[in-house]
């Protein structure tokens, strides 16, 4: 019989915190009764914290596995299209015909933006980091979308998770054509999610024979499936602490795309492809490596807090790699680089006793590069994708009772009482 309490003895007191067990995973230990300790809970880094219960999500580190709503993701990528699957994390299940047509209809009709929003993309400069315009222009939705915005009305919640997964790729594209020097594309509403955005990234003006490329198509769906959501992950748990405060929806997701841009994060997909540049040739492999093991430099790519086996969503990201690159008749170098990399890692103890495998950031480079997309857009891609789950977990914290966020700590810092007058200050 499992227990039900676990007991915490210290300073001669003993504690009973209860144990609360899920669904799948790890139960937790309920640690509120240290508020009476006089102790806090230490966990830099969060790593054995869970701030939060979900039905959104669950990821297995040891076995390598990945469920949205249940649904293991290589099943949800190979099967579903991306807004069926956002359908899924907003909703708790994936559509039937009919609320797919009815939610696919929803997203185009609020693919637009206010063309005043186009006058924000002006203020900065042509070589902005797209990632940089995203933060600025999302966070800016909250202008456009504050007096209507009642956090504690469900609709008002609802039709924001809408606003936000349509009109994320438009503001993608437009934060690349504004950095190309091209006019904005407008969306076009009877194409799909992701040929409309390859169509707002590629099309000019000029181009009235547009062809879309349903290999591509499906790739970059795939892609944003493979980004969709992650747990409890940093720029999730951004969102999450931003919107305990009960702040404005889109300030919360702009929140997230700014946790997202480190490259320990999302921002690691744009920092492989730079990795493989570096290195240039598979004969570099050896010596970078080297550098890898003196802690000089990271594999990026590589590694998970999570995962200690391999993630899921690096299996899926190779096959749709070798898909992509047969289909396109590319050979790119920088795949058989990274497959080297990959093999060396694989087989050296250093990376084997430190669990490092690769992860979904790995492999997603050489696709997204091979389907033309800069390297500097990588991120936002993830951003892009990542929405649908960022603002399911938001939607999740507002339809419970919450309380704000607010982290404690430990205090080692100076322990001055009395107040030094200038003179005396050394
Ligand atoms: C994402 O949380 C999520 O779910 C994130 C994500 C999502 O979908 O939201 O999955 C997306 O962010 C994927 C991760 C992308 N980041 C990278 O690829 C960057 C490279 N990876 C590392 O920075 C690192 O692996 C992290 C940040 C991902 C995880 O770091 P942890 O869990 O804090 O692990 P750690 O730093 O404690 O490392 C343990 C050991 C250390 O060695 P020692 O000092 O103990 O000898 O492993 C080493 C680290 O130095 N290590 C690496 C390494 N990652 C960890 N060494 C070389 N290369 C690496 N990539």
């Amino acid at each position: 019989m499992a227990d039900t309490n676990a007991k915490l003895t210290v300073n001669g007191e003993e504690y009973e915190l209860p144990i609360i067990e899920g669904t799948l995973g790890r139960p937790v230990i309920d640690v509120a009764a240290l508020q009476e300790s006089g102790f806090w809970s230490y966990d830099p880094g969060f790593k054995v914290t869970a701030p939060v219960e979900s039905k959104i999500t669950y990821i297995d580190g040891g076995k390598g596995e990945l469920l949205h709503r249940g649904y293991p993701i290589d099943e949800l990528a190979n099967n579903a299209e991306y807004l069926e699957v956002a359908y899924a994390l907003l909703n708790g299940d994936l559509p039937n015909a009919e609320q797919k047509a009815d939610f696919f209809e929803k997203i185009r009709e609020h693919t637009a933006v206010h063309d005043q929003l186009r006058k924000f993309f002006e203020g900065f400069r042509r070589d902005a980091h797209p990632m940089a315009i995203m933060v600025g222009v999302v966070g800016a939705l909250s202008a456009f979308y504050h007096e209507d915005l009642d956090v504690s009305n469900e609709e008002h919640r609802e039709i924001t998770a809408i606003r936000l997964i349509a009109k994320m790729p438009t503001l993608a594209a437009m934060s690349y054509k504004y950095s190309q020097g091209e006019p904005f594309m407008y969306p076009r509403n009877d194409f799909n999610y992701a040929e409309n955005f390859l169509y707002m990234m590629f099309a000019t003006p000029a181009d009235v024979d547009y062809e879309k490329n349903d290999v591509i198509t499906r790739a970059m769906d795939k892609i944003f499936t493979l980004h969709a959501d992650h747990e409890q992950n940093a720029s999730t748990s951004t969102v999450r602490l931003a919107g305990s405060t009960g702040a404005n929806p889109y300030a919360c997701i702009a929140a997230g795309i700014a946790a997202l841009w480190g490259p320990s994060h999302g921002g690691a997909n744009e920092a492989v492809l730079e990795m493989l540049d570096e290195i240039g040739t598979v004969e570099n492999v050896p010596e970078f490596m080297e550098k890898v093991k003196s802690r000089e430099v990271k594999l990026m790519g590589f590694g998970h807090r999570v995962y200690k086996n391999f993630d899921p969503r690096a299996k899926v990201m190779k096959e749709t790699c070798d898909e992509v690159l047969e289909a396109l008749g590319i050979n790119d170098p920088k795949l058989e680089l990274a497959m080297a990399l990959e093999k060396i890692a694989l087989e050296d103890p250093f990376f084997i006793e430190r669990n490092l495998y690769p992860n979904v950031d790995f492999y997603s480079g050489i696709i997204l590069k091979a389907i033309g997309i800069p390297t500097s857009m990588f991120t936002v891609i993830f951003a892009l994708a990542r929405t649908s789950g960022w603002i399911s977990h938001w939607l999740e914290m507002h339809s419970a009772p919450y309380k704000i966020g607010r982290p404690r700590q430990l205090y080692t810092g100076e322990t001055r009482r009395d107040f030094v007058e200038v003179e005396d200050r050394k």
